[in-house]
């Protein structure tokens, strides 16, 4: 072996020891202290995690807790809901008999005497038959409300002429436009229109209409009354020229009970149930009902679309002949 030979494999030899020495180093120390490090952040992370997931069974504790809360004033408010509608159909019924007792016994009094006695108990008995009529109208309203949330809201469909309906209801109203010097016209249609849909609910939900237009519009003012054909439809529309209403109230006063605060002089007359009446009636015929005003002081328009009668016979005659031979 000569000296390079020697040399060479001396080299390796180093080499190969200072390898061995660099290997058993890192995995004496470096590695070590690597692993110790994982397994350090491996405990802080587990220890974490079980903190977060006492956390999240807390959460979850008190979600429980107040979905079983939620659930109970579930419960408690549908029992109240019941107990409402109940007492509404209590009040609506029950009072109605006394009601009819007093207005029978104040018109038997006046009848007794109808000079009255005197101008004063005329005056009286006047009174008890106007406060009765009012209460009358509101226990009906009552029991609208009480059949509607019951369900028992149930429509009368029959084929009648709007034309003779409308008749009928102005003629009422004409009375009361009369009172305020009202000025109330009505477009008549040219042709009888017929449509298929309850008279008794439809002639209810004009009343509610027109009556408010003519309780809201002014001393000497103008209500408009349109009926016409379109397209499958008939549209009702009454205008006036009263306090109008407001871009926000105009959802809100076909809610129960909501009255608008457009004129603090006719805010108090009734109470608020008219228009939600008239919704659901038109609601029962796949009608559709709004209202239309410019703003306050605008006047309002309000309107109505039920369908046609359906076109073809019914028993050999169209649906308006029947009508008309119904009529
Ligand atoms: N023609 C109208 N012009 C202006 N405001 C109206 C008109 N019609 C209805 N409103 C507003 O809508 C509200 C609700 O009407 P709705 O007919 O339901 O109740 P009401 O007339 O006040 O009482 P009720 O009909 O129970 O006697 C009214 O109080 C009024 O503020
Ligand atoms: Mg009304």
């Amino acid at each position: 072996m000569n000296t390079f030979e020697m040399f060479v494999s001396y080299s390796l030899l180093v080499a190969s020891t200072l390898s061995l020495f660099t290997y058993w180093i890192t995995k004496k120390f470096i590695l070590k202290k690597m692993n110790r490090t994982i397994m350090k952040a491996e405990h802080n992370y587990q220890q974490q995690i079980a903190s977060m997931q006492q956390q999240l069974s807390g959460k979850v504790g008190i979600l429980e807790g107040m979905v079983e809360k939620l659930r109970l004033s579930n419960q408690e408010l549908s029992r109240l809901n019941e107990i409402r509608s109940k007492f509404m159909s209590i009040v609506a019924h029950d009072l109605r008999q006394p009601l009819s007792s007093i207005q029978g016994f104040t018109s038997v009094l006046m009848m007794d005497n109808p000079q009255g006695g005197g101008n004063n108990d005329q005056i009286a008995l006047n009174n008890i038959i106007k406060a009765t009529d009012n209460m009358n109208l509101l226990m009906a309203d009552l029991m609208d409300i009480s059949m509607i949330e019951s369900g028992k809201f149930k429509m009368d469909f029959k084929n009648f002429i709007f034309n003779a309906l409308i008749a009928d209801v102005v003629a009422l109203q004409t009375v009361n436009a009369q009172k305020k010097g009202i000025f109330l016209v009505t477009y008549d249609y040219p042709t009888d229109i017929c449509v298929y849909a309850d008279r008794f609910r439809i002639s209810q939900a004009i009343n509610n209409l027109l009556g408010n237009s003519i309780k809201f519009a002014p001393q000497g003012g103008r209500v408009e009354v349109r009926y016409f054909v379109l397209g499958d439809k008939l549209r009702f529309c009454v205008s006036d020229n009263g306090p109008g209403i407001s871009h926000g109230e105009k959802s809100k006063i076909f809610q129960k009970f909501h009255q608008a605060d457009n004129d603090r002089n006719v805010k108090k007359q009734g109470w608020g149930l008219g228009l939600s009446i008239a919704q659901e009636i038109i609601n029962a015929h796949n009608g559709i009902i709004g209202v239309e005003s410019a703003g306050l002081g605008q006047g309002a328009y309000f309107w109505f679309e039920v369908p046609l009668s359906p076109s073809g016979k019914v028993s050999g005659k169209t649906p308006c002949e029947e009508a008309q031979a119904n009529a």
